[in-house]
This record gives C-alpha cells, sequence and structure tokens, in this order.
C-alpha cells in the first residue's frame, strides 16, 4: 500500500484552495479539513453572542468563553463533504456569508483562538492521510508536511470567483463589496503578528488565475503522486 502524506494548501482568499483540497482527498482517499471553516465557526459565534460587530471586538469575552466552543466536522453524504457543526447545531451555511468574512479576520488575529484550532487541527492530521487548506498549513500547523502548495490569483479573478458563488447562492452582494473583503483580508492575514500568511520556503507556488479546476486537479495529482513515491 502507497504511504500516506499530509498535504498543506495555503493561499489568499478565493484563490481555489478547498475546491482543489477536496477534489485531491477525494482522489486519494485521504481526509479533508477546511481550517478556514473553523476559524470562520468562532466568528459566528462571537457574533451571536454579542463578541465583535463591525463597530466592536470584545476580544477578552470571547476568550474568556473559547473552552465552551466545540466544533466538529460531520460527513454529509448529500453534499460529499464535512459540514461545520458549532456545539452540536450545523453551521455550515451561516459560515460562508459575507458578514462572516467581514470579520473573521479580526478574530483570526487573537493567539488564543489559533492555539485553539491548531491544536485540533493537528489532532485531525496526526495519522496523516489530511489534505488540509487555509493560511499558515505548511508553516505552523503541519510544518513537515511532504507537500505544500502556496495558491495565488489576481485579486480580481478571486473576486469574481467568489462573486459568482455568493450570488448563485442568493446571497445579496456586490462586486465591489466582495473585491474589497478580499483585498482587506489579503491584507490583514498577511501582516498580523501571529502566524501571518507567508509562504513556507518548501512550498510550491501555483498562480491558478488561467487554471481551470481541471487542470489545477491534474497538476497536484501528479506532485502529490511524486510525494509520495519518494
Ligand atoms: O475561503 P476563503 O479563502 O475566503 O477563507 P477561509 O479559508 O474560509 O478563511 C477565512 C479566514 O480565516 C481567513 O481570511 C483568515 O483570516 C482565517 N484563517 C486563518 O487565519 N488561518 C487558517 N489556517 C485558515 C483561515
Ligand atoms: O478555498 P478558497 O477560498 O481558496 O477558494 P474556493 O472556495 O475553493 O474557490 C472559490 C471559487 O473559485 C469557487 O466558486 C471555485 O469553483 C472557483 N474556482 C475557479 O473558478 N477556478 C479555479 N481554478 C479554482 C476555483
Amino acid at each position: 500500500m502507497d504511504k500516506k502524506i499530509t498535504i498543506a494548501i495555503d493561499g489568499f482568499s478565493s484563490t481555489g484552495k478547498s475546491t482543489l483540497a477536496k477534489q485531491v482527498a477525494a482522489h486519494l482517499g485521504y481526509a479533508y479539513v477546511d481550517s478556514g471553516a473553523m476559524y470562520r465557526a468562532i466568528t459566528l459565534y462571537a457574533m451571536e453572542n454579542g463578541f465583535i460587530s463591525p463597530s466592536h471586538f470584545d476580544k477578552q469575552g470571547l476568550i474568556s468563553r473559547l473552552q465552551d466552543i466545540k466544533l466538529d466536522f460531520r460527513f454529509n453524504p448529500d453534499a460529499g463533504f464535512a459540514e461545520m457543526y458549532i456545539n452540536g447545531q450545523n453551521a455550515e451555511k451561516k459560515i460562508r456569508t459575507l458578514e462572516v468574512s467581514s470579520l473573521v479576520s479580526h478574530v483570526a488575529e487573537v493567539s488564543e483562538v489559533r492555539a485553539k484550532l491548531v491544536e485540533q487541527q493537528q489532532h485531525m492530521g496526526e495519522n496523516k492521510g489530511v489534505v488540509m487548506d487555509g493560511r499558515d498549513i505548511g508553516t505552523v500547523v503541519f510544518p513537515n508536511a511532504e507537500l505544500k502548495l502556496f495558491m495565488t490569483a489576481s485579486p480580481e479573478t478571486r473576486a469574481q470567483r467568489r462573486f459568482d458563488e455568493l450570488t448563485q447562492k442568493g446571497e445579496a452582494v456586490t462586486f465591489e463589496a466582495v473585491l474589497k473583503n478580499v483585498q482587506e483580508r489579503d491584507y490583514i492575514d498577511s501582516n498580523r503578528e501571529d502566524s501571518p500568511l507567508i509562504q513556507a520556503v518548501d512550498a510550491i507556488a501555483i498562480d491558478n488565475s488561467t487554471l481551470s479546476k481541471e487542470e489545477q486537479l491534474e497538476l497536484v495529482l501528479g506532485l502529490a503522486q511524486e510525494a509520495i513515491q519518494l
């Protein structure tokens, strides 16, 4: 049997990380973990419990409640992927709104939040055979991952992709608002003190501005096979 590896996919917002990670995991029979969903879930909890809004952020209040927040992924056979649950409640739809996107990078700056989620992510990947996407997977969560990818694409391409996705789901958003959010998150995620978004020295950069989903999958499955044979 082939050896199992860990695949870390990092990069900017809406570069197609989760699309790629899901497909690669399905092809290899690996688990897929969307680490961004976990930061989004903590953000939704903070919003619903009055710790964060566009005009205030009670960091200490959120930190004091972190131990009460139980996150888990449960596979939905109809959707074909694992959905996010917060304290037993399905939160998959609610965590994907632009409102959550507009606050999540502030929550993700909090070291206590990161420590809690990194510990859970490392636990989920301890037996290898996992594809995880996020911002710090190759640098912090799995620094020894056998394959690390760093995804980029132009902000306009990324915003267009995210805009199409949100409008297809029926969310009333403008392209300008989505582009602004993508650029703001790029900035905050890349400049925060704790675990900023940077390309790991041993990561392979992929600019998929002009790559279709099929082309990027083929490219990465080739890289994964090479890493498995090593
Ligand atoms: O899907 P999209 O690229 O828009 O974002 P995401 O992967 O769902 O991540 C949402 C936010 O969570 C990011 O903008 C980061 O602020 C934060 N995040 C992080 O800090 N570290 C991770 N490993 C994953 C996400
Ligand atoms: O996870 P991340 O935020 O990096 O991106 P995603 O949610 O996987 O992809 C954002 C959108 O871009 C999705 O609607 C994908 O179908 C689309 N996409 C694309 O059009 N072409 C690619 N090469 C990759 C993703």
